[in-house]
């Protein structure tokens, strides 16, 4: 399904549908990471040539050898995909052959939790002078409402050679253009209960035509494309999406704080609210949240907010209560010992999973990693294990330098705090090892123990 409205194209807009129809229209893809190398796949898969850009000379050379560097990513994958044309490169003069670009680099926060655009703009001044008239770009990464018209266009517009500019709303058909849209990326890794294709892809053009080619470019990959009526309707869309998570797992870890005061389990309950068929969806309390995208895409609304004197109360509430979580666990662990006579000063302490959840290769602001340096803090023995991480280094915010512990040594720690619940985990055995478990996630479910403690 798609809800475009067609428009009458000028003769280079209508070359550009057609290749994209017929699907010989090459795609580039910019930032190989956890979005743009599977949507890479995908198109190549539905039939596209496709070129990966990066900066990461690693990443680009291990897609040349027909390796992938994300764990659930097959190495197959990307040979198949080879087969079919694809590559990797970091030369962005190679941008001209393109007929669509798209652009899957990161929007992180910066020091003082502010929008980071810098990849965005760096990527924008990168291929602003290869752009050429009819080509489609289109923004990906996560970001607040007006990014692609108020900092992506000006660019793309001022790097570009003489003459060429992003189509306009007012200016349709007239001089030589190329054409914009955004379009937020919705993968939720790890969850393998909806085929990427059924997940339905919101597009927004900065004009008509924009929207059109967009619509056509992701129908050929999506079973549904949803097309709004501005880049900032589409970039809103995905905002209010992890708000919406980010709000309700706030209220869903402020419950749990309470109940474990009032003695009630708040994942019973949250079970039987959901046996409610209408008005309930439900959310589980955790560590705190992690990922690139929860813990800090409501904040770049909240930022934008601002311009408008406009103060985002729930955002700024859920983020006090979400990032508080990790507190509440290591306060937890000290309980837990302090019950068996033992300060977290000197305990030795095994953090099970470092990932942000279960079943990823994936680091980004995981809860665990804040949890690891406050119990190194109190002068706790700290190790952690995850099957995703050999080592744990340096990051943005962290800076570790651990090694995974094996986890046969389990019996020789005071406290075992498990943060990720990993599927591969053995949790039977692992309370059966263990002396003491504080849980965070309820992964030791239906297991009757005195040594589980669940915070
Ligand atoms: N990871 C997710 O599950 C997810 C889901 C939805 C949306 N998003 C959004 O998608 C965007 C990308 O996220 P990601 O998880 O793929 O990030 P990532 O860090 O995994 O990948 C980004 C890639 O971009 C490359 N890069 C950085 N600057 C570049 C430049 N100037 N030119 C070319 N390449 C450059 C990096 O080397 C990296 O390979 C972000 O805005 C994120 O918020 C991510």
């Amino acid at each position: 399904m798609n809800t475009t409205m067609n428009t009458t194209l000028p003769a280079i807009a209508e070359q550009q549908l057609a290749k994209i129809e017929t699907k010989t229209a090459k795609v580039g893809v910019i930032g190989l990471g956890y979005v743009g190398l599977p949507l890479s796949l995908l198109l190549s898969e539905a039939g596209f040539t496709v070129k990966g850009f990066d900066i990461d000379a690693r990443k680009v050379s291990q897609l040349e050898q027909g390796q992938s560097y994300i764990y659930r990513i097959p190495t197959t994958d990307i040979q198949v995909a080879r087969a079919h044309g694809f590559r990797a490169t970091a030369d962005f003069s190679e941008i001209t052959e393109q007929d669509v670009v798209i652009l899957c680099v990161p929007t992180p926060l910066t020091e003082h939790r502010e929008p980071d655009l810098s990849f965005i703009q760096k990527t924008a001044t990168s291929i602003a002078p290869w752009l050429r008239p009819g080509q489609l770009v289109v923004l990906e990464s996560t970001t607040y409402p007006g990014t692609t018209e108020e900092i992506l266009i000006p660019i793309l517009n001022a790097g570009s050679r003489e003459g060429l500019a992003a189509q306009s709303r007012n200016s349709i058909g007239e001089g030589e253009a190329f054409y914009v849209a955004f379009s937020p990326e919705r993968e939720d890794p790890g969850n393998n209960t909806v085929a990427r294709r059924d997940i339905p892809k919101v597009v927004g053009g900065h004009e008509p035509i924009a929207s059109q080619l967009a619509a056509a470019l992701y129908g050929s990959i999506f079973n549904q494309t949803v097309s709004v009526s501005t880049t900032q309707a589409a970039e809103m869309t995905k905002l209010l999406e992890n708000i919406y998570r980010c709000v309700n797992i706030a209220l869903v870890n402020e419950l749990k704080l309470l109940s474990l005061r009032m003695g009630v389990d708040i994942w019973e309950v949250i079970d039987a609210a959901s046996t409610k068929p209408f008005g309930f969806q439900p959310f589980y309390p955790g560590p705190g949240l992690g990922g690139h995208c929860i813990p800090i895409d409501p904040f770049y609304l909240s930022w934008k907010a601002k311009e408008w004197d406009f103060h985002t109360r729930f955002i700024e509430l859920a983020g006090e209560i979400n990032e508080a979580m990790p507190t509440h666990v290591v306060r937890s662990v000290a309980a837990a010992l302090n019950a068996e006579r033992k300060s977290l000063n000197g305990s030795r302490v095994l953090v099970l999973g470092v990932a942000y959840k279960k079943d990823v290769d994936d680091l980004r602001e995981s809860p665990s990693l804040e949890i690891l340096e406050l119990l190194q803090k109190e002068q706790a023995q700290v190790d952690y294990n995850d099957p995703y991480f050999p080592t744990v280094g340096r990051g943005r915010h962290y800076d570790l330098g651990m090694s995974c512990a094996p986890l046969e040594a389990i019996g020789e720690y005071d406290c075992v705090v498990i943060v990720t619940d990993h599927s591969d985990y053995d949790y039977p055995a692992i309370v059966e090892a263990a002396q003491l478990v504080v849980d965070t996630r309820n992964a030791t479910r239906g297991i009757d123990s005195p040594k589980i403690v669940r915070c």
